[in-house]
């Protein structure tokens, strides 16, 4: 999506049904919990201390980024404005609609980073310069430029 904004981008409070006895559970349904179906699930581990990941915009994929374990730094970029979210409770999640670039970084120990996706896995649907990507939000709006860091 051409014009899409960061603002569109939003955290999903997720329903925690809790148990003194055994714990919490969270729950993601489509088109109710999140306003698209999931086609795919993956999750980042592992991700050493100090790495960074993503750095890539979706043209049509729409996801929902949870921390399901520990803690990481989303931010998004819209060609006009960044946003940051520290996403560190698995019943928050983070609703990242189509055409805007995100890097993930800061991560935890142990940090597990659930993406439910509205699509499956198209190397078509990448763009992994930023370059290319303000040309892509370019199209739509021409005073687009580079944000300032
Ligand atoms: P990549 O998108 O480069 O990871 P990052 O989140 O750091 O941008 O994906 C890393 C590798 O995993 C790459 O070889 C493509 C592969 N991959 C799949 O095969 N299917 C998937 O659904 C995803 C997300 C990645």
């Amino acid at each position: 999506m051409h014009n899409s904004s960061v603002y569109d981008c939003t955290i999903i409070e997720l329903d925690k049904h809790h148990s003194d006895r055994k714990g919490n559970i969270s729950v993601v349904e489509n088109r109710k919990d999140i306003p698209f179906d999931v086609k795919r699930t993956y999750y980042l581990y592992d991700v050493p201390g100090g790495e960074s990941r993503g750095g890539h915009a979706h043209k049509e994929l729409s996801q929902l980024i949870i921390a399901a374990s520990g803690s990481f730094t989303v931010t998004l970029d819209d060609g006009r404005v960044k946003r940051s979210f520290t996403l560190n409770r698995p019943y928050q999640g983070l609703y990242v609609v189509p055409g805007i670039w995100r890097t993930l970084d800061d991560f935890s120990s142990g940090a597990v980073c659930l993406v439910l996706a509205s699509h499956g896995y198209d190397a078509a649907d990448y763009i992994r310069e930023y370059e290319e990507f303000i040309a892509y939000k370019k199209e739509y709006d021409t005073s687009i430029g580079r944000c300032a860091e």
